[in-house]
């Protein structure tokens, strides 16, 4: 696909529903999310100051910053008190059993 960046990171299997993980395609941090079986691709840096968000609390589709408690929602890479602000998310798809992301921000 013209434009498109599609990147392989783990195995299907280790992104578990509730259990972020963290990967790194081609030096980028990412986290992966799996929400009603559906995984979803966060930038891991919070757009506050820049904290991994790897160790963040997860509730529902709301990961909430590990520093100073922005919550954002993995979906859109909205920050919840204002949407203007985001974190880039990407486009991600399981092939060959790996979880791929594309890396053109969505
Ligand atoms: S760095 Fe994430 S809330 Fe401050």
């Amino acid at each position: 696909m013209a434009g498109s960046s599609w990147t392989a990171t783990v195995d299907e299997a280790k992104v578990r529903e509730g259990s972020p993980v963290a990967v790194y395609p081609k030096g980028v941090g990412v986290l992966l999310v799996r929400l009603d079986g559906e995984i979803h691709a966060i930038r891991n840096k919070c757009a506050h100051m820049a904290c991994p968000l790897e160790g963040g609390s997860l509730e529902g589709s709301i990961l909430t910053c590990p520093c100073h408690d922005w919550r954002f929602d993995v979906r859109s890479g909205e920050f919840l008190d204002a949407p203007e602000l985001r974190i880039p998310v990407y486009a991600t798809r399981v092939e060959d059993g790996k979880v791929l992301v594309d890396l053109t921000e969505a």
